[in-house]
């Protein structure tokens, strides 16, 4: 079995984007610029928020964190949005999701800029993703996405199964991993909470991408003996042994599936690490794009 650490293969690329963007800034480039928007007081999403924004210091980059009340209202927050898509000096922003109840999510992804949408959430980007164009990946799967390459995990001609339909993890990635390119080349099965027999298909899968957000819902016997797993889910479980009060579980029986798998990634330290690198990788690419428009 081997691991698909995260961690020290999301690190490998922070170093490489540091050099990419000293090189850049060097010879005349713009120094990337990435901002946040963060709205109400979800623990999970502010830590994942500043860990964003601490990475962006890790490479070089600038970034704004625009904290808002729980209570923003929709067109208080359309109207950040606006700000950030006719800042100049922003390259790609983010709102980090989920949003407070009584805004609407989908309105608030369609006001960003697709030029400066690094998460990939617009239309624009989603129809460019499932077209093979080139555009801003879903920051999640593409950070699937290169930590199977990093590894050269080869997906050609496999069954591959993604639990989890959301816009956000499954869907691209059932999209993504059927696609004519590496990875992919897949024979993908999208399942989710319809799905029937859902213990069997996944037991008969070469590989599993699992974005559920259930705690150790994937067990031994729903694994083939030699799968690939990858497991996006990331829940914290209340600890009283720990110094936060909570430990993170991931959507896989880890303790008990990892000796059955050819790869499998852990939690935490697996596919977290990568969507934030992904983030960079969209901003920076976003910086380059502008620059581009500028010169021509
Ligand atoms: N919430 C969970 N994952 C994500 C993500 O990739 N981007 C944003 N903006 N919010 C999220």
């Amino acid at each position: 079995m081997t691991l698909l650490d995260g961690k020290q293969t999301s690190n490998e690329i922070k170093d490489e984007l540091a050099v990419e963007v000293e090189l850049f800034v060097k010879s005349g480039g713009k120094q990337p610029h990435l901002a946040a928007i963060l709205v109400g007081n979800d623990g999970a999403s502010k830590t994942y928020v500043n860990a964003k924004v601490k990475a962006c210091d890790k490479v070089g980059f600038k970034s704004t964190l625009v904290k808002l009340e729980d209570t923003t209202s929709q067109s208080e927050l359309l109207s950040e949005v606006e700000k950030l898509n006719n800042n100049p000096d922003v390259d790609g922003f983010i709102v980090q999701l989920p949003l407070p109840s009584h805004i609407d999510e989908q309105a608030v992804l369609e006001a960003i800029h697709p030029e400066k949408d690094v998460d990939g959430f617009h239309p624009v980007n989603v129809g460019k993703m499932a077209l093979g164009l080139d555009g801003f990946l879903p920051a999640t799967p593409y950070g699937i996405l290169q930590l199977l390459e990093r590894y050269k995990v080869e997906t050609e001609g496999k069954t591959c199964v993604v639990v989890g339909r959301s816009h956000i993890v499954g869907s691209p990635m059932s999209i993504l991993l059927s696609q004519n390119k590496y990875p992919g080349n897949c024979t993908v099965t999208l399942a989710h909470s319809r799905t029937r027999n859902l213990a069997k298909l996944c037991a008969n899968a070469d590989m599993l991408i699992v974005a559920l957000g259930k705690p150790k819902f994937i067990t031994q016997d729903m694994v083939k003996e030699g799968a690939i797993i990858v497991d996006v889910g990331i829940t914290r479980v209340s600890a009283l042994d720990t110094v936060s009060g909570y430990r993170l579980h991931g959507d896989v029986d880890f303790e008990n599936v990892a000796e059955k798998c050819s790869f499998i990634t852990p939690v935490p330290g697996g596919v977290g690490p990568m969507t934030i690198v992904s983030l960079l990788k969209n901003t920076l690419k976003a910086t380059r794009h502008k620059g581009a428009e500028v010169i021509t």
